[in-house]
């Protein structure tokens, strides 16, 4: 028998389904909640919703759990790809080698971007932040395949997202070169996809760049770190934009704008410059001391639904070690704040209590900036790995034949009707 949940609403009783998931905590199915009762429920916030059903990513956020299809991300993360996670979130299994070379390739021979594509990052003033050019330029693309937006078409949707998946890297590297005031350097097929994203950074016309594999693993896992993470802000925008029917390409550039904030993708550049301002461990009590009286937040730390600690902090802080040590830069003070900081606040009774937990933020900025990325980079690199979780996630909603047009009610709070008052009888 189905089991279920029973409201008590004035003189109503109501009952609602039990729906279970294969993991995680079961969920009341209250889409009759508003034609039975009348009422709405209130979760600003999305705290305790579930916005859609999804067999991608899991999260134990008390036991400090990340599954993609099943898999833990530090399996993934040590024994995987980057390349073979986006074959496991878009097609939901880990390929075979056939199926791996096949998808790699056709990731490999969407890279290039159109030749006038080159004259819209014109368009942008010279100083502009990398993440300001994304927004436009990943809206822009629909622009230039019209080919792939029929969203009806499962064929037009695979393009689509491995067009988004390939030109991601290009895309950013061009707009870190355009920020820099340096001639764009175009793909090269015989490197993998991390290396080939170093590439097109670093590299300049007056010399090419010898990649470091320390520095390309580190690349690659960063961006399997940040490959997914299940219904957050930058992902329900992509499905809340996508719910409409708006293209892949328009989609992404939404969540793109939406992960740019300082509590979501652009976390990483604020703990990096709260390091700087620490500067040395002997600042960090009274650094905490700030904390409690609440005047400003230990960035890095803290997660909405981690309450232990960020199963991709742990790994991200053994790439932090690597790319030190290969960049010499093992004694780094940042690093070594870091390290100090982050013992502190896990023996401290105010993060204890509310159980604040480093976050995969915490050690990924120290990362990038060693790798020799300025701060403005570092959200872009999170959009770039972030795109197959949304293309993915979109995907799916796409296949999903119980998704509607999202749409939030409200508890409405302001003034009861009223009749217009003319100017002259105002004030
Ligand atoms: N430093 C100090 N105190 C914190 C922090 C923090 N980083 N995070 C939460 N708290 C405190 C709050 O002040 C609050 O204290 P109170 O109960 O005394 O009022 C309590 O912990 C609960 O915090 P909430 O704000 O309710 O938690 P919420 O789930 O809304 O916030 C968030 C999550 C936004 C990530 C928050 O922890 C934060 O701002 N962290 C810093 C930014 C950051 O690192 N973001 C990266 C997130 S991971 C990602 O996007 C990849």
């Amino acid at each position: 028998m189905t089991e279920k949940a029973t409201l008590n609403i004035a003189d109503k009783t109501v009952e609602f389904p039990v729906l279970k998931g294969t993991l995680g905590p079961d969920v009341f199915d209250i889409r009759k909640l508003y034609s039975d009762t009348d009422t709405f429920t209130f979760d600003p916030g999305f705290t305790s919703t579930a916005a859609c059903e999804s067999g991608l990513t899991f999260i134990d956020g008390d036991k400090g759990i990340l599954l993609h299809r099943g898999y833990p991300i530090d399996q993934l993360a040590s024994k995987s790809n980057y390349v073979e996670v986006c074959h496991l979130l878009l097609r939901g299994e880990l390929p075979t080698a056939a199926q791996y070379e096949e998808f790699e390739r056709s990731i490999t021979m969407h890279t290039m971007l159109h030749q006038q594509f080159d004259r819209f990052f014109e368009g942008f003033r010279r100083d502009a932040h990398p993440m300001a050019i994304m927004v436009g330029a990943v809206g822009a693309l629909s622009a230039f395949y019209h080919d792939s937006l029929d969203i009806h078409d499962p064929v037009q949707r695979n393009i689509s997202a491995i067009r988004l998946i390939a030109k991601m890297p290009t895309i950013a590297a061009r707009a870190y070169k355009y920020h820099m005031g340096q001639p764009f350097i175009s793909p090269r097929n015989e490197l993998n996809y991390a290396e080939n994203f170093l590439r097109m950074c670093f590299a300049v016309p007056a010399e090419d760049y010898v990649v470091n594999p320390v520095l390309a693993k580190a690349m690659d896992r960063i961006f399997i770190l940040h490959a997914d993470h299940e219904q957050n802000a930058s992902t329900s925008t992509v499905r809340l934009a996508g719910s409409s029917g708006a293209n892949p390409f328009a989609c992404i550039a939404a969540g793109i704008a939406c992960l740019w904030g300082p509590s979501h993708g652009g976390a990483n550049e604020e703990a990096l410059n709260m390091l700087k301002e620490i500067g040395t461990p002997d600042k960090i009590p009274e650094f905490i001391a700030g904390v409690k009286d609440k005047r400003y937040k230990l960035m890095g730390f803290g997660h909405r639904v981690y309450k232990n600690y960020d199963p991709r902090a742990k790994v991200m802080q053994e790439s932090a070690h690597e790319v030190l040590a290969a960049t010499g830069r093992e004694n780094d003070p940042l690093f070594q704040v870091a390290k100090e900081l982050e013992k502190v606040a896990l023996n401290d009774e105010y993060f204890i209590e509310r159980k604040l937990f480093p976050n995969v933020d915490f050690y990924s900025g120290i990362t990038l900036s060693a790798m020799g990325f300025p701060t403005t980079m570092f959200t872009v690199l999170f959009a770039l790995a972030r795109t197959v979780g949304w293309i993915s996630q979109w995907q799916e909603m796409m296949e999903d034949p119980s998704q509607k047009i999202g749409r939030p009610r409200q508890l409405y709070t302001g003034p009861t009707e009223r009749d217009y008052v003319p100017m002259s009888k105002r004030g």
